[in-house]
């Protein structure tokens, strides 16, 4: 069955294919980066939903800027693992190859992926949020631990903000440009996310009425897998290695 399922992804890539791939924390999680859900999705008992919105943020900055402290500190400890490694891989093989992820931790740079687009931004990256003119519009603060938590604007001394999207927030127009034309492809794999999360969960029914056949690569079952064309069961770094062994084997 799950031959099956490997040679049927496996047709589906070429030189001339195009291919899309949408990432969620499970593919991190073999690098040590804790998902959002699931029984170790928790930070001090708080849910992600619950930290990570503006209202939070304005009403307690100290205590959101300390869970990001606590996750940048995490992540800054993380290597990619063999599911960035083999994405990064496909997009210098891959002409048509675009990769679209949720996660904020940056490993998919971390293994060389180039031109990522990333539909909920990035936890190394800050802005003011006055948004002072003299800022820009946004910037990397690397640090972690933090010296000073909440961090303050360097340029008119206000809170700066995570460079993240979070709940109750749109995705940057420009993002959501790139992500819609990346809908245009021949195979679409939907790897390691949860599909609870729109506007992100909804982009594998968007590439299936453009015409993609569409794959799940997941530990468990989704509220994708009875949407998609193939669902695979199994870890991301573990499928996509498969694939990669026959697809590197084939050339
Ligand atoms: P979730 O934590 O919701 O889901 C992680 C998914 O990965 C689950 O479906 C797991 O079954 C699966 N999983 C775990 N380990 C895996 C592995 N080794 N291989 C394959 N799958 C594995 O994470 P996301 O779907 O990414 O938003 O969450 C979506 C968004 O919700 C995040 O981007 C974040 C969060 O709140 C923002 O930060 C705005």
């Amino acid at each position: 069955m799950r031959e099956n399922s490997i040679d049927a992804i496996v047709r589906r890539i070429g030189p001339s294919a195009r291919v899309t791939v949408l990432t969620g924390a499970g593919v991190s999680a073999a690098s040590g980066v804790p998902t959002f859900r699931g029984k170790d999705g928790l930070w001090k008992s708080y849910a992600a939903e619950r930290l990570a919105t503006p209202e939070a943020f304005a009403s307690d900055p100290r205590l959101v800027w300390e869970w990001y402290d606590w996750r940048r500190t995490l992540i800054s400890r993380c290597r990619p693992n063999g599911a960035h490694r083999t994405l990064a891989l496909w997009g210098r093989r891959y002409e048509g190859f675009r990769l679209i992820t949720q996660n904020v931790d940056g490993l998919d740079e971390k293994a060389g992926s180039e031109g990522v687009i990333r539909f909920h931004g990035s936890i190394w990256e800050v802005f003011c949020l006055d948004g002072c003119a003299r800022s820009p519009r946004r910037w990397v603060l690397d640090e972690a631990p933090l010296g000073h938590i909440p961090p303050s604007c360097p340029w008119c001394g206000g809170l700066v903000r995570p460079g993240v999207v979070w709940f109750g927030e749109g995705i940057d127009p420009e993002v959501l440009r790139r992500a819609d034309a990346a809908l245009d492809c021949d195979l679409f794999l939907a790897v390691g996310t949860s599909a609870l999360v729109y506007p992100a969960a909804g982009l594998v029914d968007a590439a299936r009425r453009r015409g993609a056949f569409t794959v799940e690569i997941n530990r468990e079952a989704t509220p994708a897998t009875g949407r998609v064309d193939l669902a695979v069961q199994g870890g991301a770094e573990e499928v996509l290695g498969l694939l990669e062994r026959r697809l590197g084997g084939r050339e």
